[in-house]
């Protein structure tokens, strides 16, 4: 998407610098980018490191932001760039998948949810990274128990690098702890979510899966961090509500990018008849009236042992690794990693159910 010899217009957020300045792309690597230091009136525009800069691409009808990571002065002033993924080159295999686990109401179980996938999935020898990015009420560090120093709004300050704030968590998985109540992500401004963003991709690097626990609800940011991510899990209960609001999320989601392939996660249903009765339904509304198309991931049973493990602070599917609920999580996390594996379990209506349908024809 960018190419070397290109001209760009940086546009930098900087106390000093508020105009519009014009540079030559040098080299594009993996994911940085280098370009000539900016000019003016004969003088070299001196932009720190940590400067973001907004580069608007008329041509593509695309901008974007990135940090200025490191500077050279010779043999030429330069300065090397963040490059965001959607520009990277298709060739620099994207080396993690992020996944954004969602809900339209909240308290349906997106965070039990999230760490037991997690540990689930680094189980199945995948490296598993949980961002908390519920930033109004983050508490995944809580309920593992973990305290966290750092957290997400270090980052957002500018005060450490995510690489710093990331603490080990059980069962292998390594967490990215949110900062409880101090501020809320859907009070980010752009540069503050592209910083966030930015951070994320560095992730990459170490990750083989990273799940982002978004937090319920439709704000800007949340919408924004289910596009920017490879896959999207809605979870809900079969509580009316909670399918209500599920199903607002999806339509948004189809508003702003219809490809999208969501995975439907139906959590503390009383049978896997119940699962499939309510997921079915959802299904077929969303491909009445909707172009996205919604597949289904799984469930989770209603297990009373969740709520045992949350008060003992130890993720279920290690305190009772044989309790419905972590079985339920392990057929999740095959289907998601390795869904030629796993065959559609076919409910089988017992035969009165059966008959009874009939007559009711
Ligand atoms: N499968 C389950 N069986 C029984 N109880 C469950 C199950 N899943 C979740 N719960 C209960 O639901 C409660 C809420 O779960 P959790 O905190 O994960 O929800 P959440 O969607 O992350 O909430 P929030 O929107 O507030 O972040 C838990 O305290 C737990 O008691
Ligand atoms: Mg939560």
């Amino acid at each position: 998407m960018l190419n070397v010899n290109e001209t760009l217009y940086l546009e930098p957020q900087s106390q000093i610098y508020k105009g519009t300045y014009q540079a030559t792309v040098t080299n594009i690597a993996d994911s940085t980018f280098s370009i000539t230091m900016p000019f003016e009136k004969g003088k070299v525009i001196l932009l720190s490191v940590g400067t973001m800069l907004k580069i608007p691409l008329p041509e593509k009808n695309i901008s974007f932001i990135s940090e200025i990571v490191q500077r050279s002065f010779v043999p030429v002033p330069t300065l090397v760039l963040t490059l965001p993924a959607q520009l990277a080159d298709k060739k620099a295999a994207k080396k993690a998948k992020f996944i954004s686990v969602t809900s339209g109401k909240g308290g349906v179980g997106k965070t039990s949810f999230t760490i037991n996938l997690g540990i689930a999935l680094s189980r199945l020898g995948y490296k598993t990274f949980i961002i908390d990015a519920d930033l109004g009420t983050a508490n995944v560090d809580v309920l593992l128990n973990l305290h966290a120093k750092y957290n997400i709004n270090h980052i957002i300050n500018r005060e450490k690098d995510i690489l710093d704030i990331i603490i080990e968590g059980p069962g292998g998985i390594n967490l990215v702890p949110g900062g409880s109540g101090l501020q809320n992500l859907a009070e980010l401004d752009e540069w503050q979510f592209n910083r966030l963003i930015n951070s994320f991709q560095t992730l990459e690097d170490y990750a083989d899966i990273i799940l982002i626990d978004t937090g319920a609800g439709l704000s800007k940011n949340v919408t924004n961090f289910i596009l920017d991510s490879d896959e999207v899990i809605v979870v809900t209960t079969p509580e009316p509500h909670a399918i209500t609001d599920a199903y607002a999320i999806i339509k948004v989601m189809d508003e702003q990018d219809n490809t999208l392939r969501p995975k439907l996660v139906l959590n503390r249903v009383e049978s896997p008849e119940e699962a499939k009765k309510v997921s079915d339904k959802m299904i077929t509304v969303t491909e009445r009236f909707l172009t996205i198309r919604l597949e289904s991931l799984g469930y989770i049973l209603d297990d009373s042992n969740v709520l045992k493990a949350i008060k003992r602070m130890r993720p279920f599917i290690l305190a009772e690794p044989s309790c419905p609920a972590a079985q339920c999580i392990k057929n999740i996390a095959l289907k998601l990693v390795r869904p030629e594996e796993t065959p559609q379990i076919e409910v089988r209506k017992n035969f009165l159910h059966r008959m009874k349908e009939l007559f009711h024809r």
